[in-house]
């Protein structure tokens, strides 16, 4: 076990790479099994579990498995995950699609059913996270989103709207009848930012438009196959937790998850089995406390090309073969 104190400007936190959970910590790095070490977390401890496990697709970090045993094995990690949550704590799980001899089989589909129906929380909201690239299909149109379902365990749970809404697309709004007629009716602090989140995967900025492979340029990318932006967790952070409460991430990968919580004076954990990762994870974390660590910041507009940009220009060779849009 290796334990390191860092002295921050805010105060001391103390990092300790280990296999069981400690009150002593401010931040847990497990290198190890999910359920080794859930089993190590006392019970109501938690405030928020937010995490993407393994989609049982043939990631080069999981092996597959039948779809029903991986639904077994999800659902014994998500019974621990409910009994270490606290009563006002969340649950946010990052789902996209399991797929099988090319049938699709949305995966929020199955966990709302074992976490609603088996483990008897209540949904609050289906969020769709969409990003605008990725792979392109060629017998089914091309997957853009994934969904987060987030959970809360009780009717008493934390929720702070006011600190992640986001500018009004018209603040110059005003009521056009009523008592308020005539008077601004929008809500100065910000709109709600909906249950859609274009929060993007690749970063489209104007420095990278002529850099071929994006995806490699994306200011967060690591070796990890499958890792979260770190804004997208900010927001759950933001509006579902307060400082110094747990944020937990039994799939910690890279440690995207705990990033977000840290950089909010949150308390963070996470389990990880692949040694690298976890080791990236560390160095990620360290970097980030020391303000190195390149990152998109939240709520950062996508940005929106102006037709002027190489890339966006149609190429010569199309208008040369005249492809276009023919009659069918
Ligand atoms: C979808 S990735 C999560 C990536 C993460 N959100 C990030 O931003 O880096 C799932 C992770 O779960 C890890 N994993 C798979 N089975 C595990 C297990 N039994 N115990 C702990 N970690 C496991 C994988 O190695 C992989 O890094």
């Amino acid at each position: 076990m290796e334990i390191m104190d860092i002295d921050l400007l805010s105060g001391s936190k103390k990092l300790g790479v280990t296999n069981s959970f400690s009150q002593d910590f401010d931040i847990i790095l497990c290198h190890g099994d999910v359920l080794d070490f859930l089993k190590t977390i006392p019970s109501k401890k938690i405030s928020l579990i937010v995490s993407s496990p393994p989609y049982n697709i043939g990631k080069p970090y999981e092996k597959r498995q039948e779809f029903e045993n991986y639904l077994k094995w999800q659902k014994k990690v998500l019974e621990e995950c409910v009994r270490v949550l606290r009563n006002d704590g969340s649950l946010c799980w990052e789902i996209g699609n399991y797929i099988e001899k090319s049938e699709v089989f949305p995966l929020d589909f199955y966990f709302y059913k074992i976490i609603k129906e088996d483990l008897g929380l209540t949904l609050k909201n289906r969020i769709i996270w969409r990003f605008g690239h990725g792979l392109h299909a060629r017998m089914r149109f091309s997957g853009r989103y994934e969904t987060i379902l987030w959970f809360t365990k009780s009717d008493k749970y934390k929720f702070n709207l006011d600190r992640v809404r986001i500018p009004q697309k018209y603040p110059g709004k005003r009521s056009f009848k009523g008592k308020n007629k005539g008077l601004p009716s929008c809500n100065p602090k910000g709109k709600n930012p909906s249950d859609i989140w274009d929060i993007i995967t690749k970063d489209w900025d104007e420095q990278i438009w002529d850099i071929p492979n994006v995806k490699s340029n994306h200011p967060e990318k690591t070796i990890h196959p499958a890792q979260f932006p770190i804004e997208l967790i900010e927001r759950l952070v933001l509006a579902l937790t307060d400082e110094n409460d747990w944020v937990f991430d039994p799939f910690m990968g890279v440690g995207s998850a705990l990033i977000a919580g840290l950089i909010h004076n949150r308390k963070v954990a996470g389990s990880e089995k692949e040694e690298e990762y976890v080791k990236i994870a560390h160095q990620r974390i360290l970097d980030a406390l020391e303000g190195k660590l390149k990152r998109r910041p939240l709520g950062k507009p996508i940005y929106t090309p102006t037709g002027k940009e190489k890339i966006s220009r149609i190429p010569e060779e199309w208008n040369r073969l005249s492809i276009g849009v023919e009659s069918e």
